[in-house]
């Protein structure tokens, strides 16, 4: 299940200074494992100075291009991203896992999910659709609000483009922050979108550190912002859905705007790329912490119990101590690499900052953040719905 290839690096170019791309090639025999969706992120595996470290980077290019190409921003006290930026080189192999995740997905397709005592239904909303490449629909005229921030933009940039590309009367509004000009990731290729889709595609750049002609496009992303933006350039009743990348703090505070403005909770999904540390709810787990629990997993077809002694290590934990492949990237419930199904039993999670409410109460759980709370459990990784 934790697959990864030695992937070789085609091309690498410094968008920003901050920001390396990297271009993938990905040899024919595996061009249907790296089969993408918009939105899907890959893990890069690499070992630096002994230790195993992974990371997601979310996918920028569009689906119908199919192009591997993810976006590595250096960050101050990151050793994977230093290291990425000291020494990559084309020509070079590294590690990828194929793509994975459901940032933008299903909520791109022609369907209005909504949720009734647990229960998820599906309907068709009618209109006309058009297929896109891995078989979704997406409908025409439909109206989609995206918000990133900082380097938050690489998925969302790869949403856009497909579904701007996928019929033509979708629509887009970008509202995309940042410290100033020089720091917006993937400015000519936003540029050029926009050229491209003029009646299609709305951009608003909002930079915090450089003085705007219009004050409304100054300072950071925050509710207040987003409803003075809605009175003036954003046409809030006619969003369909709206997608957010960025921090966690940031998210929070614009989807309690989208959502007192009247935008359902269904049609507003969110991928993190950061999360303040979340204190860990040890408290709860001590008090099971020495009593024994069967777990069953399910993973690539296979079952497999494994009898624990404590409670006090994660699904992920205990997965991988003992000896299972298990996919998993963060460890801190950003990425939802690590993402399964409670097929039965009961967990207590952490932090569930990658999951939506529905997943949630579909029974999913990210196992880097689920400590069992049951005498038996069954957990599936291959479940998808
Ligand atoms: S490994 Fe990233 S959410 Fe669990």
């Amino acid at each position: 299940m934790n697959e990864f290839y030695p992937l070789a690096i085609a091309e690498l170019k410094h968008d920003t200074r901050d920001m390396l791309v990297v271009r993938l090639a990905v040899p024919p025999d595996l061009r249907e494992k790296f089969r993408y969706r918009a939105g899907q992120h890959v893990v890069v595996r690499q070992n630096i100075e002994g230790e195993e470290l992974r990371r997601h980077y979310s996918i920028c290019a569009s689906e119908a291009e199919q192009e591997l190409r993810i976006g590595i921003k250096k960050i101050a006290d990151g050793v994977f991203s230093q290291w990425a930026h000291e020494n990559l080189r084309v020509g070079d192999k590294i590690d990828i896992s194929p793509p994975t995740g459901h940032f933008g997905w299903p909520h791109i397709a022609s369907r209005r999910v909504s949720e009734s005592g647990g229960n998820i239904s599906v309907s068709e909303s009618g209109g006309n659709v058009s297929v896109n490449e891995s078989g979704g629909n997406i409908n025409e005229g439909q109206h989609f609000l995206m918000i990133a921030a900082g380097s938050g933009i690489t998925p969302i940039l790869s949403l856009m483009t497909t579904i701007l590309a996928a019929n033509a009367t979708n629509r887009v509004t970008l509202v995309y922050g940042n410290r100033a000009t020089g720091s917006v990731i993937f400015r000519e290729e936003i540029a050029a979108l926009k050229d491209r889709y003029l009646d299609r595609l709305a951009v608003l750049h909002i930079l915090s550190r450089e003085p705007q002609e219009i004050d409304a496009l100054h300072g950071r992303i925050t509710a207040a912002k987003m409803l003075h933006l809605a009175h003036r350039w954003i046409d809030f009743p006619t969003i369909d859905q709206a997608f957010l990348c960025g921090p966690a703090a940031m998210m929070e505070d614009v989807v309690m705007a989208l959502r007192n403005s009247g935008l359902a909770a269904e049609r507003i999904q969110r991928e993190m790329f950061t999360v303040n540390a979340a204190p860990r709810l040890l408290s709860r787990r001590v008090v099971a912490a020495d009593h024994a629990a069967l777990i069953e997993f399910i993973i690539d077809g296979h079952r497999q119990n494994v009898q624990i002694t404590n409670r006090t290590d994660s699904l992920l934990e205990t997965a991988l101590a003992h000896g299972l492949e298990v996919r998993y990237s963060c460890k801190s419930g950003v990425c939802a690499t690590c993402r399964c199904k409670i097929l039965a039993g009961k967990v207590d999670m952490d932090a569930s900052y990658a999951l939506e409410d529905y997943e949630i109460a579909r029974g999913f759980v990210l196992a880097c953040q689920a400590y069992p709370v049951s005498d038996k459990m069954t957990v599936d990784f291959d479940c998808d719905s």
